[in-house]
């Protein structure tokens, strides 16, 4: 996995509108990330295309069932060749085993298999709601220490987290566990839904492996340039 790229999140509804997005980029090595929204609109011929340009893949479906079905699914989901998968860690030890083994079983010989991290808590979750709404009572840092102990545990390669969870995670797992983090806004943009948001500086000086974002290039009036910006920033490379 490219940790110098930051992983473009592709909120788009088509193929086509990706496609479009993505044209003013030319042959830039990218990572990308296509989400639900995306994958349920196009399927696997979304990743055929995206691959065909050669970005590498983060597919973003945060499973969370049964161990059985997610087992099944993760293999289906190593043969379309994407690079990073997840899972949901409310889901529980067995079933991350069980993807795990499912990533493992899917993966042709003599390949790598799909890295797999786990979702601790959405960055758009606030304390409050993990309290009152999802009734968990330990406090959320605790609540995502503890469920990415669990992942590191269950064979995982790291969890989705907010950047601001990123040193207290290191302090409890293996330096090689990765911490990859959504919630990136650049100090002038609005956070939108997201509740735990952070400059991609702010990301790389608390330890983030990885960061994700999406509107703040999507939404930009020149993507190239909003992506461009953000990519010196999570580099080190001053302006
Ligand atoms: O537009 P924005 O930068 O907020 O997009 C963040 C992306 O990261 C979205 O695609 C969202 O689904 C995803 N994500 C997240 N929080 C998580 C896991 C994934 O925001 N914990």
């Amino acid at each position: 996995m490219n940790r110098n790229l930051p992983i473009i999140a592709l909120d788009f509804a088509t193929a086509e509108e990706t496609l479009a997005f993505l044209q003013p980029f030319h042959n830039e090595q990218l990572f990308v990330k296509v989400g639900m929204e995306l994958f349920y609109q196009e399927g696997p011929r979304i990743i055929k295309l995206l691959k065909e340009r050669n970005c590498e893949l983060f597919l973003d479906l945060k499973l969370h069932d049964i161990p059985t079905t997610v087992n099944k699914a993760m293999k289906r989901l190593a043969g379309l060749g994407v690079d990073l998968v997840n899972v949901h860690a409310a889901g529980g030890k067995k079933m991350m085993e069980a993807a795990v083994e499912g990533l493992e079983e899917g993966t042709a010989s003599g390949k790598k298999r799909p890295s797999l991290i786990a979702v601790t808590q959405l960055t758009s979750t606030s304390e409050h709601m993990l309290k009152e709404e999802l009734w968990i009572k330990n406090p959320l840092l605790e609540t995502v220490v503890h469920y990415s102990k669990q992942a590191e545990e269950s064979g995982l390669d790291g969890v989705v987290c907010s950047v601001h969870e990123a040193g207290a995670i290191y302090e409890q797992v293996s330096p090689s566990f990765l911490t990859v983090t959504p919630g990136i806004r650049l100090s002038e943009d609005a956070a939108n839904d997201q509740v735990r948001v952070a400059t991609p500086a702010v990301a790389r000086e608390k330890g983030s492996s990885a960061i994700v974002v999406g509107r703040s290039i999507t939404k930009a009036d020149n993507p190239v340039k909003a992506y461009e910006t953000i990519r010196l920033e999570w580099e080190g490379i001053s302006q």
